[in-house]
C-alpha cells in the first residue's frame, strides 16, 4: 500500500480501480455461470456414507430440534444441500419453495421416506403410491372423512366413549391419581378411527390389534435391518399379524355381501368404500396408515393442546368460556351438541391451529425428484434427479419472518391471518395433491375432546416435556390432576 502511495496513486483512485475490477470479475462470472438460473443451493453433504443424518437426528432429539437447519440456514440460506437418510438432499425452510415442492405432482416428485418406513408401509400405501392410484385412494378417502354422516357417527361416538373415560377421570379425583392425557387420547380416539376404519367395535380384537399396532409403529424410523431380534424385523412381524386379521374381516364383508346378507350398499367405513376399487392388499395396507393419526397424530394434537392451555391461563380461561357458554346454549334449548357445532367454536379452533403450528406433529415431508427440478422461491434452485428434498414444516412455522414472536403460544394470532390450511406459512397437513384428507376429523376429535374436558373439570398439570423424535410426544404422557365441576 505505502509502494502504491509512494508511486503517486491516491485512495479514491485506488478504490475506484478496485471497485471496477470487482464488478467486471462479477459480470464475467455472471456470463459464465449462468447467475440468475436456477442453481443448487449451497451446504455441505458431510461425511461420506452418513451426511449429515447423526448432526439431523441429534438435534431432532434436543429440545430445540430445528437447530440443525437453523444453523445450516445462516450459513447458507434457507434452501440448502446436505445428505439425508443415505441420500443427496435439498431441505428447504424457505415457504416459497417448500409450496412449490408441495404443489408439484408425480411428474417432479415421488414419495421417499427412509427405507425403515418405506419398508413398513409397504408398496400400496398411499403414502408410497403415485399419479392416478394415489388420486383415486386420496379421492375416495378425502370424500369419506369429510361426509358429514361420519362426522356425525364419530361426534356420537366419541361423545359415548369420552362419558365413559370421565367417569374414570372422576374415580381418579377421588383417589387423588393423575389421569395421562396422552394415554386417555390415543385408546379414545383410536378405537373410534378404528371403527370408522375396519368397522371393529370395542373388544378383544381391538385390543390385539393396538398391541401390534404400537409394535409396527416402532419401527417406522429403525435400522434398516431385518433379521431377528432387530426392532423393524418385529415391526414388520406386527404388520402381518394385522394384515391377515384386516383380510379377515374384508373377506367376511365379501361373502356377506356374495350371499346376500348384506344387501345394504351404503359405506358404513372406509373398507365398504375401498373393497370396490382395489385389492385386499391395497386395502389392508392403506388401513394400517390411516390408524398412524389414530394412535399418533391426533391424540398428540389434543395432548399438547392441553400442554399448552396449560400454560396459557388466559387462553384457558377464554376457551372455557366459549364452551360453557356453547354447553349452556345447547341444554337451555335441550338440543344435544352436532359436530357443526364444536367446529363452530373459533376460539378453540384458534387455539387447536396455533397448537398445530408450534408443536409441529409432522415436522416436514419428504419426496425424490425423478426429474432435475427448478424449484421457485429462494431466487430459484434445482433439486437434481435421484436427490431427496426435506420440506421442513417445523422452520417456517417457527420463522420470525412469518410469525411475531413464533415461539409464543398465541391462538389470538388467528383472529387476524387467514387460516386456510394451504397458505404457505402453515402447512401442518401438508399441501398440494397430498394434503391431509383427514384434516377436518383431527379438529373435529380435539375440539370434542377439549370440550367435555373443559366443561366438566378443572385441573393442574404436571411437569412434562415435549419429546419431537422419532415422533412427537409427551415424555410422562402429560399427568392432570383433575377436579370435577360442580
Ligand atoms: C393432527 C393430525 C394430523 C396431522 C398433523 C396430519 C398431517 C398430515 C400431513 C403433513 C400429510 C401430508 C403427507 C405428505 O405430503 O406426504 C398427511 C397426509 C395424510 N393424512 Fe394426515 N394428519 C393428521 C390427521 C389425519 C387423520 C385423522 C387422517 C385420517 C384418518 C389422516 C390421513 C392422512 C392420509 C391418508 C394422508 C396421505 C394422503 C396422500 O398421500 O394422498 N391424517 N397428513
Amino acid at each position: 500500500m505505502q509502494a502504491l502511495a509512494a508511486a503517486g496513486v491516491s485512495w479514491p483512485v485506488l478504490a475506484a480501480s478496485v471497485a471496477v475490477a470487482l464488478l467486471v470479475a462479477a459480470v464475467v462470472l455472471r456470463l459464465f455461470s449462468g447467475a440468475g438460473k436456477a442453481r443448487l443451493p449451497a451446504g455441505t453433504l458431510g461425511w461420506p456414507l452418513v451426511g449429515e443424518t447423526l448432526a439431523f437426528i441429534s438435534a431432532a432429539y434436543s429440545s430445540r430440534p430445528e437447530s440443525f437447519v437453523e444453523k445450516r440456514c445462516l450459513r447458507y440460506g434457507k434452501v440448502f444441500k446436505s445428505h439425508l437418510w443415505g441420500s443427496p438432499a435439498v431441505v428447504s425452510a424457505d415457504a416459497e419453495a417448500s409450496r412449490a415442492v408441495l404443489q408439484s405432482d408425480a411428474s417432479a416428485f415421488v414419495p421417499w421416506y427412509p427405507r425403515s418406513l418405506m419398508e413398513l408401509m409397504g408398496e400400496s400405501s398411499i403414502l408410497m403410491l403415485g399419479g392416478g392410484l394415489q388420486r383415486r385412494v386420496h379421492g375416495l378417502a378425502g370424500a369419506f372423512f369429510k361426509s358429514p354422516e361420519l362426522k356425525a357417527r364419530v361426534t356420537d361416538d366419541m361423545q359415548g366413549r369420552l362419558s365413559a373415560a370421565m367417569d374414570a377421570w372422576r374415580a381418579a379425583a377421588a383417589d387423588a391419581a393423575a389421569v395421562r392425557v396422552q394415554d386417555e387420547a390415543k385408546s379414545i380416539v383410536f378405537e373410534i378411527l378404528v371403527r370408522a376404519l375396519i368397522g371393529l367395535e370395542q373388544g378383544q380384537e381391538m385390543n390385539y390389534l393396538r398391541q401390534q399396532f404400537r409394535i409396527f409403529i416402532a419401527g417406522l424410523i429403525s435400522l434398516p435391518i431385518k433379521l431377528p431380534g432387530t426392532q423393524l424385523y418385529r415391526s414388520l412381524k406386527a404388520k402381518k399379524r394385522m394384515t391377515s386379521l384386516i383380510q379377515k374381516i374384508i373377506q367376511e364383508k365379501r361373502r356377506r355381501i356374495f350371499e346376500g346378507k348384506d344387501p345394504c350398499t351404503a359405506s358404513r367405513d372406509l373398507i365398504d368404500v375401498l373393497m370396490s376399487n382395489g385389492s385386499d392388499e391395497l386395502i389392508s395396507d392403506n388401513m394400517i396408515d390411516f390408524m398412524i393419526p389414530a394412535e399418533d397424530s391426533v391424540p398428540v394434537l389434543i395432548t399438547l393442546a392441553i400442554k399448552y392451555l396449560s400454560e396459557c391461563p388466559l387462553a384457558l380461561q377464554q376457551l372455557e368460556e366459549e364452551n360453557m357458554e356453547l354447553k349452556r346454549q345447547k341444554s337451555d334449548m335441550r338440543e344435544t351438541l352436532e359436530w357443526t357445532d364444536y367446529m363452530s367454536l373459533t376460539f378453540t379452533q384458534h387455539v387447536i391451529t396455533e397448537t398445530l403450528r408450534i408443536g409441529n406433529i409432522i415436522s416436514g415431508i419428504m419426496r425424490k425428484a425423478v426429474r432435475d427440478v427448478e424449484v421457485k422461491g429462494h431466487g430459484g434452485v434445482v433439486i437434481p434427479k435421484g436427490w431427496c428434498v426435506l420440506v421442513y414444516f417445523r422452520s417456517v412455522h417457527l420463522d420470525a419472518a412469518v410469525y411475531n414472536d413464533p415461539y409464543a403460544f398465541n391462538p389470538w394470532r388467528w383472529k387476524e391471518r387467514d387460516m386456510v390450511a394451504t397458505t404457505s406459512g402453515f402447512t401442518p397437513f401438508g399441501g398440494g395433491q397430498r394434503l391431509c384428507p383427514g384434516l377436518d376429523m383431527a379438529r373435529l376429535q380435539a375440539s370434542i375432546f377439549l370440550h367435555h374436558l373443559v366443561t366438566n373439570f378443572r385441573w393442574v398439570a404436571e411437569g412434562d416435556n415435549v419429546v419431537n423424535f422419532p415422533t412427537v410426544r409427551l415424555k410422562r404422557g402429560m399427568p392432570i390432576r383433575v377436579t370435577p365441576k360442580t
